[in-house]
């Protein structure tokens, strides 16, 4: 989806209610594992970023495509480094992050661009490094009325964005994307819809 100035604006304001628990579960894991250095790749308007300055953390960073998401970094009191780079292509050095994120980002994403999203991921986190990803997840612990309810949300987004959304739930999404690296912990939010999950490389 492309994002124009005044739905960047209104990002967050919108989806602060949804969102914030979210945010607030990463800040969480990432104190309760001790990662001190992160990247979030599709950072948006920096707002998980935002939630870790708020926390105390210094060493993050993010990626994102938008001018106008990246804009909004600058707004607020925390003012997260954010560069306009391509999640699947960045100039981050190799092995450096604790912990790479990407969140809300790979639905609406072909495969193949999501599978360069979170292999660009492990090139920059350290060997063995960590993986943390929130999508939709419309398995058996996800409950009707969250899968109708993000449905709901991604048709009224349309065009590319739900095709690929479509596609993503027909191939298992993160079930799928994710098969291959060790599963650690997850938390649903959202009637179960969604999972924020942490991933070992
Ligand atoms: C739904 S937003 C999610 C933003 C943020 N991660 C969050 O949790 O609110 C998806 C973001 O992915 C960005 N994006 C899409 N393709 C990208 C790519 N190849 N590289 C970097 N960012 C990308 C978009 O510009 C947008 O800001």
């Amino acid at each position: 989806m492309n994002y124009d100035a005044k739905s960047a604006k209104y990002y967050d304001k919108v989806l602060a209610p949804a969102l914030n628990r979210i945010r607030k579960h990463t800040v969480k894991i990432i104190k309760k594992h001790n990662f001190k250095s992160v990247v979030d790749f599709c950072c948006g308007t920096g707002n998980q970023l935002k939630f870790l300055l708020k926390a105390g953390y210094t060493d993050v960073v993010g990626v994102d495509l938008s001018e106008n998401m990246i804009a909004q970094t600058k707004v607020g009191k925390f003012n997260p480094k954010c560069l306009l780079e391509d999640a699947t292509n960045t100039t981050f050095p190799e092995n450096y992050y604790d912990v790479a994120m990407v969140s809300l980002a790979m639905h609406e994403k072909s495969k193949k661009i999501a599978i360069g999203m979170i292999e660009e991921a492990k090139r920059v986190v350290k060997p063995n490094g960590f993986f943390i990803t929130t999508d939709y997840c419309f398995d058996k612990k996800s409950f009707f009325i969250g899968r109708w309810g993000a449905t709901w949300v991604e048709k009224k987004v349309g065009g590319e964005h739900y095709e690929n959304f479509k596609k993503y739930v027909a191939f298992g999404g993160l079930n799928n994307l994710m098969k291959d690296y060790i599963f650690i912990e997850e938390k649903r939010f959202l009637f179960g819809a969604v999972t924020l999950r942490l991933y070992k490389f």
